[in-house]
């Protein structure tokens, strides 16, 4: 089981509904299935990402109950990792000698599924959890030029913060390029859900500190605190990422800002310094990101969440541009 299985079947729904080629939802049905049997695992946070992204996107396209319950059945299983005293959804169970209830920036995108089971369900359970989560991790995970920490370690006895650390940054202080991306692609979906205009305004924050951080190319090197040239390698998956929810922010604040600098990161994605050499990149589109440099994994190498994140901003670049 990996966080990022729903990914490719996620590719092909969004090419399923783009093409109206039958081949791509014939084998989003069957890769997502391969994995349907983890919907009940209770071991970690990352269901939202692998049950959303697949079987979310296929019902809304389908109709398909399968897809339906299967959301419904990952959503009351992340919904079990939820502690009423912290007031958020533990990330990981792994790394006790580390942290005792780690939360992680990451964990706001799984929010998106909790959202829609509420929905599904008309059970406000799912969707109540969410915002607890939300609202603790915008007191307790932004510094004051709102850059974000990549963990956040609760005392569950109380609901205070033990400390606050990276575990895929290059130091505990360090801004990680792709933890900023899902805090500003979070907060936007947040919004996108609640109408809040506190989580707007975080999301604009959020994206003035991104903004003002980023290189001439547009895309970020993994960590923004990088300062030794020989680890200085680009997260296009960041980019990709920046660029989805600079749209979607655009779409709610009209600031044509968001969309000049969504279309400059995807146009930089799209030169042949990032984008693959046809039948050169083992299928995927995208080269050169970082899935975990501490941990020596996925260095400067294509990941298939850059290619999602790279076709959705595409296909909403392409909605809002008619
Ligand atoms: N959610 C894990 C990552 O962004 O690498």
């Amino acid at each position: 089981m990996d966080w990022t299985q729903g990914f490719f079947p996620e590719t092909c729904w969004k090419l399923h509904e783009y093409t109206n080629d039958v081949k791509w939802k014939e084998a989003a049905h069957h890769f997502q299935n391969l994995f349907i049997d983890a919907k009940g695992n209770k071991t970690t946070h990352d269901l939202g990402f692998m049950f959303y992204c697949s079987f979310g996107e296929g019902y809304k396209l389908t109709k398909n109950e399968k897809y339906k319950q299967a959301v419904i059945d990952a959503s009351k299983s992340l919904i079990s990792r939820y502690d009423t005293t912290v007031g958020c959804i533990k990330s990981w169970d792994f790394g006790k000698e580390k942290w005792t209830f780690p939360v992680i920036i990451d964990n706001m995108l799984n929010l998106e599924m909790l959202f829609e089971a509420s929905i599904l369900t008309g059970d406000n359970t799912y969707k109540n959890i969410a915002i607890s989560h939300a609202n603790k991790t915008l007191k307790n995970h932004f510094r004051q030029d709102y850059s974000t920490w990549h963990v956040v370690d609760y005392n569950p006895e109380d609901g205070s913060v033990f400390k606050k650390l990276t575990h895929q940054g290059i130091s505990n202080e360090s801004s990680w390029a792709r933890g900023q991306s899902w805090a500003l692609y979070g907060y936007t979906m947040c919004y996108r859900y609640t109408k809040n205009p506190k989580y707007l305004e975080h999301a604009k924050r959020i994206a003035s500190f991104i903004t003002e951080n980023l290189p001439d190319d547009f895309v970020p090197i993994w960590d923004f605190d990088i300062k030794d040239n020989t680890i200085m390698h680009k997260d296009a998956s960041a980019a990709a990422l920046y660029a989805s929810a600079y749209l979607e922010l655009y779409s709610y604040t009209n600031n044509t800002e968001y969309k000049k600098l969504a279309t400059n990161i995807l146009k930089s994605l799209s030169t042949d310094k990032y984008f693959s050499t046809y039948g050169k990149n083992r299928g995927f589109l995208l080269e050169h990101s970082v899935g975990n440099f501490p941990r020596n994994t996925e260095i400067d190498t294509p990941i298939n969440y850059a290619d999602y994140y790279y076709l959705e901003a595409l296909l909403r670049l392409k909605s809002i541009s008619k």
